[in-house]
């Protein structure tokens, strides 16, 4: 059976993909392709942030108990500071500038890459225990989000 951990890991290296092709783009001065894969990077990373603030977040603090403190009001606080980056993204894709955007991208991945690592090490495996026989029913919850 499919995991959480698996699943969401597996749309990390997916959003990780698409920004590796904006940043490539802006690289090669493709401004075009620049604003259409870092688009789709913001969009996707935000629906990625929902899925995960919205149902797997709650329901690993619902199962745990640990809502004041514990690896998901870190992960919070975390989505906080990177979502403070994604209007300087915006701005840059809107400016077409590739240097802006380059230097904005930079800032955003030096906080979501150790996130991500975070996740997939601790967050996840923790949730999918927590949730035991369920997880399939929340899984399936996250996938009608992405669609
Ligand atoms: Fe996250
Ligand atoms: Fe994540």
């Amino acid at each position: 059976m499919e995991s959480i951990s698996n699943y969401m890991q597996e749309d990390h290296v997916l959003i990780d993909g698409i920004a590796e092709r904006a940043a490539a783009a802006a690289a090669a001065g493709d401004l075009a392709a620049m604003e259409r894969d870092g688009t789709l990077f913001l969009q996707r990373l935000e629906r990625h942030i929902e899925m995960e603030e919205n149902l797997l977040f709650p329901a690993f603090e619902e199962r745990t108990g640990m809502t004041a403190a514990g690896p998901s009001v870190t992960m919070r606080e975390e989505h906080v500071q990177m979502k403070e980056v994604f209007p300087q993204i915006r701005a840059a894709i809107e400016a077409k500038d590739a240097a802006a955007y380059q230097r904005a991208m930079q800032a955003l991945t030096e906080m979501l890459m150790p996130h991500n690592m975070k996740e997939e090490q601790m967050m996840y495996p923790m949730l999918d225990d927590a949730m035991g026989p369920d997880a399939a029913g929340l899984l399936a919850e996250v996938k009608e989000m992405a669609t």
